[in-house]
């Protein structure tokens, strides 16, 4: 019945992640490193893209199969246009049972200062902001555009200012790069009303050159937080959650890690990808994609589209990050093709 798809390994279907542009205003350098994706670069043409109408289209179907959590994500979702017509759109879609679906959406930041107030009149519960360094300098190093960090603090103001919490902040940690601002990143949004999450950099895509080495593991990142600021682990808020949950024992508030380097979360991963073209993947480091957009374009009946998602599902086995240790020691698989983040939506 619809509701209670199963994968492969028994995995419901609970998040989807939706990619609304594979543009972004950064160039972070474990994303979108420069000389890949420079002023030649193909970017998808406007055709290519799902419209607002496909993508609630699609959306309320995944919905109908027991999808709770919405996520925008991009490129930067906050550039494609009229994003606020996407998010009231989408926030009129209900659950089987009749609740409110959890519309969020992961951002760089630079457009929350303009954008926060109308977000949240359109419908939009909460956002994830990334932000890599507090130290203006090492900021503009990482997004590679010379950006200014105070403007991303404006932002989370702003989205805080406007409703739009609990409000998380991605911190992905590479080393050489930005582990030195572990401490001060901690230090810094201690006692706020923001979370604070730890990602270990990921081997996505195929233009960053990620290396084992640059990792660095989550258990490092809490032995230091917790060697100034004592820390005690707290149980996930759902299961599949992609962070470990740590509170300060002083009440000073909590932090995150997320592991999936060294301490894979594959076993629960209900999250299903749509990317900005209309391929679903059913992993983040899924090398080919299912194309929905084909039958939505060829007047397929939303039967017929719920029928494809459901086989989809329940044809998925992916445990990537399980698998990693494994699959890099096999060097025809550490160079397969995969999908970039930018496009596949983190
Ligand atoms: P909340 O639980 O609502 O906070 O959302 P989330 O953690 O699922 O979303 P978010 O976009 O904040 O994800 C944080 C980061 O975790 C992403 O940017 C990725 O780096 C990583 N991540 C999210 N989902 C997956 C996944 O399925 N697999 C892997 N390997 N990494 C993931
Ligand atoms: N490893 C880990 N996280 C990454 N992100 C982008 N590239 C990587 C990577 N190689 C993060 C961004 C953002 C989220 C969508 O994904 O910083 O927080
Ligand atoms: Fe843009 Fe986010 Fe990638 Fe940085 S990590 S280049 S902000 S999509
Ligand atoms: Fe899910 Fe794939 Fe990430 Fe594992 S590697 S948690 S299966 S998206």
């Amino acid at each position: 019945p619809i509701g209670m798809l199963r994968d492969t390994l028994a995995r419901p279907l609970h998040d989807l992640r939706i990619s609304v542009t594979d543009r972004c205003n950064f160039r972070c350098v474990y994303c979108m490193p420069k000389d890949v994706f420079d002023k030649d670069y193909q970017f998808m043409p406007h055709a290519s893209l799902l419209s607002f109408e496909e993508i609630t289209r699609l959306a309320r179907q995944f919905v109908a199969h027991g999808v709770e959590k919405i996520r925008l994500t991009g490129g930067e979702p906050l550039l494609r246009k009229h994003i606020e017509r996407l998010i009231e759109m989408l926030s009129r879609l209900r659950t089987p049972d009749g609740r409110d679906v959890d519309l969020t959406l992961t951002t760089n930041g630079t457009l929350l200062p303009q954008k926060a107030q109308s977000l949240k009149d359109a419908g939009l519960k909460r956002v994830t902001v990334s932000l890599d360094a507090l130290d203006d300098a090492n900021f503009k190093r990482m997004n590679d555009v010379d950006f200014p960090v105070e403007r991303v603090l404006e932002g989370l103001d702003a989205a805080h200012a406007a409703g739009l919490g609990p409000i998380k902040i991605n911190m992905v940690v590479k080393k050489g790069m930005n582990e030195h601002e572990i401490l001060p990143m901690a230090r810094h949004f201690k006692n706020s009303p923001f979370i604070l999450r730890f990602i270990e950099y990921m081997d996505v895509g195929s233009s960053n050159g990620w290396r084992m080495d640059e990792v660095v593991p989550s258990s490092e990142v809490v032995h230091r937080i917790s060697t100034e600021m004592p820390l005690q682990a707290i149980d996930a808020n759902y299961s599949g959650e992609t962070a470990q949950r740590w509170r300060y024992r002083d009440g000073g508030g909590e932090i995150g890690v997320i592991s999936s380097v060294t301490q894979a979360f594959c076993q629960d991963c209900s999250r299903a990808r749509l990317s900005t073209e209309g391929k679903v993947y059913t992993c983040l480091f899924a090398t080919r994609g299912h194309d929905l957009r084909e039958l939505l374009r060829s007047g397929r009946s939303d039967a017929e589209i719920a029928g494809a998602i459901a086989g989809i599902w329940q044809a998925r086995g992916d445990r990537y990050s399980e698998l990693r240790s494994e699959m890099a020691a096999d060097s025809a698989n550490a160079t397969r093709p995969k999908v970039e983040m930018s496009y596949i939506g983190g």
